[in-house]
């Protein structure tokens, strides 16, 4: 790699646009494409024997976690424990029973997430972590290291990083699936056949997809505030999207879970804060449907990110459709991140803010 812009304004846009490359290279790591099968070896983490699972993080990589959880939890039948590293290390959490515990970490280096793992070593857990730094502190303490083979990230908006801790994970979760007999072979390779085949459709996506984010940005930096709605996996991927948006544009943005707008956040809709709603056409896709009615009926706007199934079935009028292909549920929070971190990049240019190194951030949290 060698770590220039190249064509690319920002960082952050070479990042983006890199994506197909390094995911698949990440996932070229796990996966026996002949064979249609996962191909890892996870060492000490014995996830046939596992009574639960215990994952820490921060920042972006926490909620590259949470979707490991629902898929570790779907695919594997194997409870997750999930929590941000600066509560993880604090809150002891009682480590009984068969545990084995997990850490994601782009840099390797992340003060609160080295303690959660030192916590859990302490407790003797055998430890497992998804990182970016082979020769990092994290990666050094851990038991089984899962390399994510994103290259160097340098804006501090981790977005490679993230679609590629993903990939890990999902990886991850289907060998957890086999070994503990809850996923066939057949969905098995299903699964591989689908992640294969999705880094070859992100290059396509971003080109049809970016113009449209760009027109609309600039009609996202008039406003102060946005929320951001999903369910399922689409939830923590809500969360992602409003912490770029923050993180970068210095917009107010809030993730929830669709099924929370009622206990609270709908209190705040009206015309001045437009809502993104990230909804493929899943099991979720319904209701998060009549969500999306609840805030059209209070006058919000409505940016709706989902697939050509979903922007067919779609209910409404929307301020803008962003349309991405139908994938299997294991590929679809990986390409629909792509949107997501374009919407924050377009808006964070269009308002002129320093992209790679935003005021207040740093890229790697080495204190605590
Ligand atoms: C900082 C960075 C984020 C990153 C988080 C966790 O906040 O700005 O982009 O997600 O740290 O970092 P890590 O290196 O542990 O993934």
């Amino acid at each position: 790699y060698v770590v220039d812009k190249g064509n690319h304004r920002h960082f952050m846009e070479k990042e983006i646009h890199e994506q197909a490359e390094v995911v698949s290279h990440t996932l070229s790591n796990y996966i026996d494409f002949a064979e249609g099968k996962v191909r890892l070896d996870t060492g000490q983490l014995d996830f046939a024997n596992l009574d639960r699972l215990a994952m820490s993080a921060c920042g972006t990589a926490y909620y590259a976690g949470l979707i490991g959880k629902y898929w570790f939890e779907r695919f594997a039948r194997l409870p997750v424990e999930i929590d941000v590293a600066s509560e993880f290390r604090y809150r002891e959490m009682p480590l009984t029973g068969r545990m084995a515990a997990m850490f994601i970490s782009q840099s390797g280096e992340t003060a609160d997430t080295l303690a959660s793992l030192r916590y859990c070593r302490d407790h003797s857990l055998p430890i497992g972590a998804v990182v970016n730094v082979r020769e990092s502190t994290i990666a050094r303490e851990s038991d089984a290291v899962f390399p994510t083979l994103a290259g160097p990230e340098i804006g501090v908006a981790s977005t490679k990083a993230f679609t590629c801790q993903l990939s890990v994970l999902a990886a991850l979760s289907m060998i957890a699936g086999r070994e503990r007999g809850t996923l066939s072979p057949e969905d098995e390779s299903v699964m591989v056949q689908a992640l294969v085949e999705a880094p070859r459709l992100f290059n396509e996506v971003i080109r049809d997809i970016e113009p449209q984010i760009e027109t609309l940005s600039r009609e996202l930096a008039r406003f102060k505030d946005v929320l951001y709605l999903g369910r399922g996996t689409n939830f923590p991927l809500a969360l992602e999207g409003a912490l770029k948006l923050k993180e970068i544009s210095y917009i107010h943005a809030e993730g929830y879970a669709a099924g929370e707008l009622k206990h609270g956040p709908i209190a705040l809709i009206d015309e001045n804060m437009p809502v993104i709603v990230i909804a493929p056409h899943d099991r979720h896709f319904e209701k998060t449907m009549s969500n999306m009615q609840e805030v059209a009926a209070r006058g919000g706007q409505i940016i709706l990110i989902t697939d050509e199934k979903g922007a067919e079935a779609a209910p409404l009028e929307t301020m803008a459709t962003i349309t991405l292909p139908v994938v299997h549920e294991i590929v679809a929070p990986i390409l629909h991140a792509l949107p997501v971190q374009l919407v924050a990049y377009h808006t964070a240019v269009f308002m002129g803010t320093d992209v790679d190194q935003p005021r207040n951030l740093a890229k790697s949290v080495t204190v605590e």
